[in-house]
């Protein structure tokens, strides 16, 4: 049911943990199963993503978007990782099957509030 990729992410998730002093932290849940996820980032020079770390309480899907995300994002402008829309990061993982399709909005809707989070701590 799932590919390589996305069991690949789920047994081995990179960038697990928290960032103690984080510029911007989102956390969103996922209405239709309860799950949660948290994302941290810490902001760099030209604002751009030095480090992100994940924790998330959900499915294997969730996990594995998580993971991935993490990947796409780090070394990106803030600018640029909120265009990561939940479409990409199913394509980075060769596709998710339709049923957990929802469970990759997760991660890219905690993305984008974590850089919400630190627009309004930097305004
Ligand atoms: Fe909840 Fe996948 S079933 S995020």
């Amino acid at each position: 049911m799932y590919s390589e990729k996305v069991m690949d992410h789920f047994q081995n998730p990179r960038n697990v943990g928290e960032i103690k002093d984080a510029d911007g932290i989102g956390e969103v849940g996922n209405v239709r199963c309860g799950d949660i996820m948290k994302l941290y980032i810490k902001v760099g020079k030209d604002e751009t993503i030095e480090d992100i770390k994940f924790q998330t309480f959900g499915c294997g899907a969730a996990i594995a978007t998580s993971s991935i995300i993490t990947e796409l994002v780090k070394g990106k402008t803030l600018s640029e990782a909120v265009t990561i829309s939940n479409k990409d990061v199913a394509e980075a993982l060769d596709g998710l099957p339709p049923v957990k399709m929802h469970c990759s909005n997760l991660a890219a809707d905690a993305l984008r509030a974590a850089v919400e989070d630190y627009n309004k701590k930097k305004a």
